[in-house]
């Protein structure tokens, strides 16, 4: 490994933060030449078991309000020490109680390995994190009995001061009440009906943050279809779950099938959009701006009422990405709905709330529409065939995993804000997030993802959270960088951790200017290929949710093009004199995978995984991301450790077991010889012991994949031939394909039936297009 690239492990190690180019052109002109944006893939809240407890308020920027850090220079020498904040250049006073500072003597936050540190606010939360589980009914009784079982589950590993709530829903929407004992009383809403949040309010007398309502209000209030208590407040709906959690185990044990009959030939009535606007509605009306989590768990579309997706006749099909582009009968509730779900989200990001969606069926859900609620709230997104599978029962439970320190992996109400120099305006950022409306000089006229902003709301964080950030080269051709300066960055998380606390990470990172005109050699010697694929993958998944994806392609080839062009050696109209320097090698590679991958082709997905795939790829980090760009591949056969082989068709062989890494699949796949043997069972024989143990290899390695993933993902296990086996031939280079495949004489391989061109066709026309004088 060269010292570069440990040194970029070792800053996503430290600061979770990985630059497209690490060393920056001093430009507009020469930066938008350079094709690939200058960018950042960051990690905020990057598990760190080092960071020292920092219990006292961060030294904030009189001039620009970035907070004080090791980059910022430090006058000793005057009487009174000052520093200069590395971000505005603005000269600033320490405040009184840093006095005694001396360069033997320096606080935390001036200590140059803490590029990366943690503050814990004095300021505390005074309400712990919400729960609200919003439960489908309209599912099979074996369904329900197993979600019934993981939602009881759930309550043991809740935070024990978290306040809980429940709403059911089916053909109608029901809020159950907590406090009541032995009998069960709930509200009742019709499902075809939107409840604003103002409705809410007051039919059920509610108030701020659990408080008792005013008298007055309780007496106006009008006692809904079930519900008979005289009500005053939240604390009806949400409890401690240390103190209900008999109540609430009761109610959900006693959960029953939605009663309402459903006829032959008719789907149930499924009323998604109305509870989702009780739940959100609730949180907003009782604790807007505070730690909250809706747990939606849905077993069908949505059938009625706003946010429906399709009817409730089985004989109209639920719409195909074909049905959408045609503008087909079945695709007629596609704008409703997700403009529907997209304001609701909106809400819910902007109350600091977070929707998970746990979608469990065998047919399409409407994630599609759902989607919002993901890519604003931070929420989770599973996708099983049912509830009762050991890929939902597991990957809920990791909802609820610690980290090493005993810690739930999830933050709340976070938001994160990009300090940048005169020289850099932010573009914008493109993960789970909203805009948090801040603008100010550094924000750019070019929009990338989310911007007009320097400030996002990022309602849910966990720590693999990454967004992609842009950012401009703002001077002007012409006018140089002072001697000696750096390009300084600052990113500043606020969040509240599950056990209360307010905290503030703060991450600041310098990389250096060099003048393309002259020093090319430096900027290209500092291109992270990894990253750079990632956040250019980003942008394409971004533009594919709103562009003939079509178009999409063309684009990747075109930045394509033009990268080689500017960064491969060769002569014009030579196309085998074409080299690209190395630190591009493998980039045209990672384009040619995510050409074909299943974020840029949708032929073989249903809209609802399209919206699965990209909404994951937009929040992972670096190396998941590149994962499923690119899957990664290993083979075992005898006499050779596991190693990594090519993607590619010729990596098959019949005596190898091969392991497919692809993030949302892991495959086994065993050569034709492999599964013959296998089903003669040699592995039982006690001769064969190394064959038993040739095959138990890959489900080791396999098992240690699975045991830290999220969301879990799927488990083939495959042979040479079989079905399954589609898994893995979807995904390596067709390098033999029926056209080129040239039986028996390479020893090897097989062909992959595919319309698609492989690499090596793929590279031909990469470099006579990049050498052309006319393109
Ligand atoms: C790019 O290539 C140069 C020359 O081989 C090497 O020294 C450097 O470490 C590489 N940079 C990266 C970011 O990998
Ligand atoms: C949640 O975040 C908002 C800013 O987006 C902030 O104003 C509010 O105080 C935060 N809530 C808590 C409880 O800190
Ligand atoms: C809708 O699309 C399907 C293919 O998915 C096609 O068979 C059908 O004819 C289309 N219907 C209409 C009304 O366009
Ligand atoms: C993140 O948190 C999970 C707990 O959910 C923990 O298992 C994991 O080690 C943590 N760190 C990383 C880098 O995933
Ligand atoms: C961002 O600002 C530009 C120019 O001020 C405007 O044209 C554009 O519509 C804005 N975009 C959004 C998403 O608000
Ligand atoms: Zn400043």
């Amino acid at each position: 490994m060269s010292g570069y690239e440990e040194w970029i492990l070792a800053c996503e190690e430290r600061d979770g933060i990985r630059f497209s180019w690490n060393v920056l052109p001093t430009s507009r002109v020469e930066a938008t030449k350079m094709v690939v944006p200058v960018g950042a893939l960051f990690t905020p809240l990057k598990e760190r078991t080092d960071l020292p407890p920092i219990m006292y308020e961060p030294v904030q920027c009189t001039g620009c309000q970035a907070i004080l850090n090791p980059l910022c220079p430090v006058d000793f020498q005057t009487k009174t020490p000052y520093w200069v904040c590395a971000i505005c250049t603005h000269r600033n006073a320490f405040p009184r109680q840093y006095q005694g500072i001396s360069p033997q003597n320096l606080p935390a936050e001036l200590v140059p390995q803490f590029s990366t540190i943690e503050y814990t606010l004095q300021r505390q939360a005074t309400v712990p994190p919400v729960f609200l589980y919003v439960v489908d009914l309209c599912l099979d009784e074996q369904d329900l009995a197993a979600l019934k079982d993981s939602l009881v589950m759930s309550l043991s590993l809740l935070p024990q001061n978290a306040l809980v709530g429940l709403i059911t829903f089916g053909n109608h929407v029901q809020l159950h009440e907590l406090t009541t004992d032995g009998c069960s009383k709930s509200y009742v809403f019709r499902g075809t009906k939107e409840v604003k949040t103002k409705q809410l309010k007051e039919q059920l007398g509610l108030t701020l943050g659990g408080g008792a309502a005013h008298p007055q209000q309780q007496q106006q209030q009008q006692q809904q279809q079930q519900g008979g208590a005289p009500a005053n407040s939240a604390s009806r709906f949400l409890q401690p779950v240390s103190e209900c959690d008999m109540t609430l185990t009761d109610l959900l044990e006693e959960l029953q099938v939605d009663p309402w009959i459903v006829a032959e030939g008719k789907r149930p009535l499924r009323s998604t959009g109305t509870a989702l606007s009780v739940a959100v509605s609730l949180m907003e009306a009782t604790y807007p701006n505070t730690a909250g989590r809706v747990m939606l768990f849905l077993g069908g579309q949505a059938t009625q009422g706003p946010g429906q997706i399709t009817t409730d006749e089985f004989k109209d099909t639920i719409r195909t990405h074909h049905d959408i582009e045609k503008d087909n009968a079945s695709a007629k509730f596609v704008k409703k709905a997700t403009k529907y779900y997209e304001g609701l989200a909106r809400r819910t990001a902007k109350n600091g709330h977070i929707v998970d969606v746990y979608a469990c069926a065998f047919d399409q859900t409407g994630l599609m529409e759902l989607k919002y609620f993901a890519q604003y709230t931070g929420g989770n997104v599973v996708m099983g065939d049912s509830f009762d599978t050991s890929l939902f029962r597991q990957t809920f439970q990791r909802v609820f995993g610690k980290d090493a320190r005993g810690d739930f992996n999830m933050d709340f109400n976070a938001t994160l804000e990009v300090k940048t120099p005169p020289q850099i305006k932010v573009c914008g950022l493109i993960g789970p997030c909203i805009s948090a409306e801040k603008k100010s000089g550094r924000v750019s006229d070019q929009e990338v993802g989310v911007g007009n902003t320097t400030a996002w709301k990022i309602p849910g964080l966990t720590n693999t959270t990454t967004l992609g950030a842009y950012f401009e080269v703002a001077t002007p051709h012409g006018q140089s960088i002072p001697q000696g300066q750096r390009a300084n960055i600052q990113f500043i998380t606020q969040y509240q951790h599950p056990n209360g606390q307010m905290r503030m990470r703060v991450t600041t990172v310098a990389r250096n200017w060099a003048d393309a005109a002259i020093n090319l050699p430096s900027i290209a010697a500092g291109f992270d290929q990894e990253a750079s694929a990632v956040l250019m993958a980003r942008i394409a998944a971004f533009k594919a949710e709103q562009e003939d994806p079509a178009d999409v392609l063309r684009w990747v080839d075109r930045m394509l093009i033009r990268l080689c062009q500017k960064f491969g050696d060769y002569r014009k109209d030579d196309p085998s004199s074409f080299r690209l320097q190395q630190n591009f090698t493998l980039y045209p590679q990672f384009m040619f995978h995510l050409r074909r991958s299943q974020f840029l082709q949708v032929v073989n997905s249903s809209p609802d995984e399209t919206s699965y795939f990209r909404n994951m790829l937009i929040r992972e980090d670096c190396l998941n991301s590149l994962t499923m760009i690119q899957p990664t591949l290993t083979a075992y056969a005898f006499g050779m450790e596991p190693q990594p082989v090519l993607l590619d068709s010729s990596s098959i062989q019949p005596d190898r077991i091969l392991l497919l890494d692809s993030f949302f699949h892991i495959v086994i796949f065993h050569g034709e010889t492999i599964a013959a043997w296998r089903n003669a069972k040699y592995q039982d024989m006690e001769e064969h012991e190394n064959f038993r143990q040739l095959l138990q290899a890959p489900r080791e390695d396999a098992q240690e994949i699975l045991a830290s993933r999220f969301p879990l993902p799927r488990y083939v296990d495959c042979d040479q031939g079989s079905s399954q086996a589609r898994f893995l031939l979807s995904k390596v280079n067709p390098s033999q394909t029926h056209n080129t495949f040239n039986t028996g004489q390479d020893g090897g391989g097989v062909p992959v039936i595919t319309d698609d061109v492989s690499l090596q066709v793929f590279m031909e026309h990469l470099k006579k297009l990049a050498v052309s004088s006319s393109s």
